[in-house]
Order: structure tokens, then C-alpha cells, then sequence
């Protein structure tokens, strides 16, 4: 009995967290609308980052990573829509993201293709292709936002 005590009294109070876990606060849950505003953001001060080495025509190699982090972005944006997220957190989700999910989906596929490229064009140091291709990703980011997104201001 001596043995078995504490390992009831901590089965008791891992249920106990559990419990309290489970019935903690929805302001207290991550919240997936919020999360991809703030991803987005995130992807927006790396562009901006990339936008000023273009203009200043600097060496591309420092933002191959970058780059890529924002096609692996990409890849994620659909998971980041999933019904039912269509309100709340001033959301600018237009409801065509889930009428025309294929066409959502392409045009996250087309960033994801565009910052790979741009990825690989960075690590060769080729400081005109890099602006080609940032202008095609800036494309990619638009054309998105012109369908899916209602307008900021
Ligand atoms: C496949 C569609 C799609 C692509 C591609 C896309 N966006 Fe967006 N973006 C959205 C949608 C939809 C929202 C609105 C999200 C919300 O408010 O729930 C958004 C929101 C944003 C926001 C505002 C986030 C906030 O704080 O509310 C920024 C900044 C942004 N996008 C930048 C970019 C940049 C930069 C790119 C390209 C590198 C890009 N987006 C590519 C669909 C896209």
C-alpha cells in the first residue's frame, strides 16, 4: 500500500489537469483565424525584407531561407481555412474560400511554386532573376487577395 498511494494520488491529479485542461476557456485555446493572420504577417515583414534587397539590387543568397519558409507557407495556407473559420477575429475570409475551394487551393499552390523558385534562384546569386522572380511571387500574393480577401481599408 505504501508503493501504491502515490501512484493513485498522481493518477488523481493527472485527471484532475486533464479536466481542467479540457474545460479551460476558448480565449485560452489557440485560435486558427488568428494564427494565420499572424503567420501572414510574419510571411508579409519577410517580403518587405526581400523587397528592399531587390531595390538595392543586394546579394539574394541571405534570403533563400526566407524564401522558402514562405513556399512552405504556402503549403499550409488551405489547412489554415478550414469551415466554420469564415467569422470572427475581423476575419477579411471571403466566403468564395469555401464555394471554390479548388481554385482557393491553386492559388495557395501558385505561391508555393513561385517562392521555391524564388528560393532556388536566391541561392545562385542571381540578382535579376531574384527581382524577376519576387515580382511573380508578389503576383502570386495578389492575384489571391484580389478573389479570396476583402479589402484591408
Ligand atoms: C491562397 C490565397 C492567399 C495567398 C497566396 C496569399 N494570401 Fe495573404 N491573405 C489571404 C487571406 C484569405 C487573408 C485574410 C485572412 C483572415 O483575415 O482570416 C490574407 C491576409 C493577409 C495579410 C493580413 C494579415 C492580418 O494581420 O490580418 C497579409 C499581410 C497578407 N495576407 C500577406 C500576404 C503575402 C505577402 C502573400 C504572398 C507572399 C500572401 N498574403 C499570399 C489569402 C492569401
Amino acid at each position: 500500500m505504501r508503493i501504491a498511494m502515490p501512484v493513485i494520488g498522481g493518477v488523481l491529479l493527472f485527471a484532475t489537469v486533464a479536466v481542467a485542461v479540457r474545460a479551460a476557456p476558448a480565449e485560452t485555446e489557440p485560435n486558427i483565424i488568428e494564427m494565420r493572420q499572424t503567420g501572414y504577417d510574419l510571411v508579409q515583414g519577410t517580403v518587405t525584407g526581400i523587397k528592399e534587397a531587390v531595390a538595392a539590387k543586394a546579394d539574394p543568397k541571405p534570403y533563400a531561407d526566407g524564401a522558402a519558409a514562405i513556399a512552405r507557407w504556402g503549403k499550409l495556407i488551405p489547412l489554415l481555412f478550414p469551415k466554420g473559420s469564415d467569422t470572427g477575429n475581423n476575419t477579411k475570409a471571403k466566403p468564395e474560400i469555401w464555394s471554390d475551394r479548388a481554385g482557393f487551393e491553386k492559388a495557395a499552390s501558385n505561391m508555393n511554386e513561385a517562392a521555391s523558385k524564388l528560393s532556388e534562384i536566391a541561392k545562385t546569386g542571381n540578382v535579376e532573376g531574384f527581382a524577376a522572380q519576387f515580382k511573380v511571387l508578389g503576383d502570386a500574393c495578389g492575384a489571391c487577395h484580389k478573389q479570396y480577401r476583402y479589402r484591408t481599408s
